[in-house]
């Protein structure tokens, strides 16, 4: 595979990624408010962030990364989302339940970051994110990104296959089921949401070994170029495009391949609404709205959505169908 370094739009000194006048010509536009999401109080500071992504500029990450572009997810069907949106249009209930919590999320220390991986593998280790990251050959994959609220992104990670850290590891015939563990601390992550008791984290997702293993169950360490900001799940997330957002647990901090379906934290809170498998499926309603079509967010001058049709597995079908047939 060539290195691909083509300069991308998120280079630019402009804040504004996805251009307007791109979107308009292609797509009709449904114009919003800014409203809570990406509040009047961000935009008038975005023109004072440095482009060079300093610890003092919480949309963007620490440095920038090395990797390769891989050809085959180079591009999809819908615009890139601008940058500055994914970093301040988030959901990491540890530090709140609005869209608006890329300020409470720089209290996350993500200095000396070590993920344990266990259970039932041969070979289990406890990594420290850099040797993550040297072990692995970093990739950029663009996905689309569809939240089960009925939202969607297209973004470009940076970070590598699952199945690496999978072979790695190497699991035992008896591991069925995955579990992933997002960093908790009661002392830093103090959201309002975790001062409600009966929520159970922390934060906790789960896949089947084969989805796990499937070639676009990913683990991303980087976007738009640069490491990841803490908002978006410093210093390492799952990303998992077949399925709602919620399935990608953000700052993880242990894997443990077990025998028996593991519990996690949307399903253990309601999972009528919230499904252990959860793929993107628009003939599926959630019980409370349609999941036929989304709001695919974009990023101009003023915060805007075009409403675009879901697709079946969230348009992976060709890789995952056989995994659900
Ligand atoms: N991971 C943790 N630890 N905590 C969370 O609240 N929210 C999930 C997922 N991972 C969440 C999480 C949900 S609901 C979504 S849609 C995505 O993160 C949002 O990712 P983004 O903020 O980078 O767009």
């Amino acid at each position: 595979m060539v290195l691909i370094r083509v300069p991308k739009p998120w280079n630019l000194p402009d804040n504004r990624i996805t251009s307007e006048a791109n979107f308009q010509s292609r797509r009709k536009f449904v114009k919003t408010f800014v409203g809570a999401a990406i509040g009047a109080s961000t935009l008038p500071l975005l023109g004072c962030q440095s482009s060079q992504g300093t610890e003092a500029d919480p949309l963007m990450g620490v440095r920038d990364l090395s990797f390769q572009g891989n050809p085959s997810f180079a591009d999809v069907d819908r615009p890139t989302t601008g940058r500055v949106l994914a970093a301040t249009y988030n959901n990491f209930y540890e530090f709140g339940g609005t869209k608006d919590i890329w300020q409470n999320a720089q209290s996350l220390p993500t200095e000396n970051w070590q993920v344990e991986v266990g259970g039932l593998v041969n070979n289990p280790h406890t990594y420290d994110v850099d040797d993550l990251t040297r072990a692995f050959q970093l990739e950029e994959r663009t996905y689309r990104f569809r939240c089960v609220e009925a939202w969607s992104m297209v973004v470009p990670w940076i970070g590598f296959p699952m199945r690496s850290l999978l072979e790695a590891v190497d699991p035992k015939p008896d591991a069925r089921y995955v579990r992933f563990t997002s960093f908790y601390d009661r002392n830093v992550t103090t959201g309002p949401a975790l001062r409600s008791n009966f929520l159970p984290w922390p934060y906790t997702e789960g896949l089947a070994i084969e989805e796990m293993a499937n070639d676009l169950a990913f683990f991303a360490v980087g976007i738009y170029g640069q490491t990841l900001p803490k908002q978006n799940g410093a210093p390492i997330r799952m990303v998992i495009p077949w399925k709602y957002g919620f399935k990608g647990a953000k700052s993880v901090v242990k894997i443990e391949f077990v025998a028996d379906r593991p519990s996690t934290f949307w399903n253990t809170i309601n999972s009528r609404e919230y499904k252990f498998q959860s793929n993107v499926e628009p003939e599926v309603p959630h019980p409370r709205w349609s999941q036929r079509e989304e709001k695919l967010l974009g990023d101009g001058p003023e915060f805007s959505y075009e409403v675009v049709p879901t697709l079946l597995y969230n348009g992976y079908e060709d890789y995952v169908g056989q995994l659900y047939a």
